[in-house]
């Protein structure tokens, strides 16, 4: 990474990444289709596809529906595939079984706030149990060989703000990298980034550290990686509304020279046909129907 700009490659343990701008997880929303139009305007280091659940019981079921959520094409590469459960033994079989249908990286998902995920003891609801986040990352860590991280949030909400535990608890059991979504659970999606808890995590981990969270300005990515030092930003929502908020250098270069009068990138376009995809999500976003 340039002094004067914040984007460049990225290596997370063997993977070089030649964007340290990625695309983020989004259930419904990162799949084969829109993660191609993403790699195809060039520019995005990875892109990740949408979470796939764990079985409860153990195993892979090899159906169609596990076919369509690792489904993708030679393009995309490299890919990045996401875990989402809270039992070690089945996160692992399901981490071989994304690697093995050509996942370049996998994750486990500590950050999804809907009410089933938290019920389920799953996503966010992991962030109160940074032991057992420990225990599924090293089940994971034995059963794979690419960079393997975890998706975590500040925090389960204010009153248990411990991202800084959890981050370090999942790279003492083997995480390569992490990623933080700058909100606690209880704001969602909603509400600025909270930078102070990005400086948090990242005095704590030495592993790539990738930002999220509504860094959807040149000033806010700028902001990230050049002051508080996050490698890579991971953008999700406003590059529905513009696939080429994730992808084109040229926008996000213009961070370099950023301020806050810039207008937000993901209102550039519009008049995208992915407009309706943004109205869609806004919607649900606002009546809680989101998936993380
Ligand atoms: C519709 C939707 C689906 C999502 N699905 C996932 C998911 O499958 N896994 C995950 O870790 N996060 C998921 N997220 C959270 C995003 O990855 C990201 O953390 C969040 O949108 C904040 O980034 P942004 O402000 O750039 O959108 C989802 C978010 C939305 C809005």
């Amino acid at each position: 990474m340039s002094e004067s700009s914040p984007v460049g490659p990225l290596r997370i343990a063997g993977l070089h990444l030649d964007s340290n701008l990625v695309l983020a997880p989004m259930a419904g929303f990162t799949n084969l289709a829109f993660r191609s139009i993403v790699k195809r305007i060039g520019g995005c280091g990875l892109v990740w596809s949408e979470m796939v659940a764990a079985l409860a019981q153990g195993g892979v079921r090899h159906d169609a529906r596990f076919a369509a959520q690792v489904a993708h094409l030679p393009d995309e590469r490299p890919l990045a595939m996401q875990v989402y459960g809270r039992e070690p033994g089945p996160c692992a079989a399901l981490a071989a079984a994304l690697v093995e249908a050509g996942a370049a990286a996998v994750d486990l998902n500590c950050g999804c706030p809907v009410r089933k995920a938290k019920e389920a003891g799953c996503g966010v609801a992991l962030m109160r149990e940074p032991a057992r986040v420990a225990t599924i990352i090293a089940a994971m860590r034995a059963a794979v060989r690419t960079p393997l991280g975890v998706k975590i949030r500040l925090g389960f909400d204010a009153g248990q703000r411990n991202g800084v535990e959890v981050a370090r608890a999942a790279v003492d059991a083997g995480a390569d990298f992490v990623c933080v979504h700058l909100r606690t659970g209880e704001h969602k999606h909603a509400g600025d980034p909270d930078f102070a808890g990005l400086a948090e995590v990242r005095a704590a981990v030495r592993v790539p550290l990738i930002a999220n969270g509504s860094l959807d300005t040149p000033a806010r990515v700028r902001h990230a990686i050049s002051d508080l030092g996050a490698d890579a930003v991971m953008i999700g929502r406003s590059a529905c509304a513009d696939p080429c908020v994730a992808s084109s250098r040229a926008l996000i270069a213009r961070a370099s020279r950023a301020n806050s009068s810039l207008p937000r990138v993901g209102t550039r376009v519009d008049r995208s046909p992915l407009t309706r995809m943004r109205s869609t999500l806004s919607l649900s976003v606002a009546s809680g129907r989101s998936s993380a």
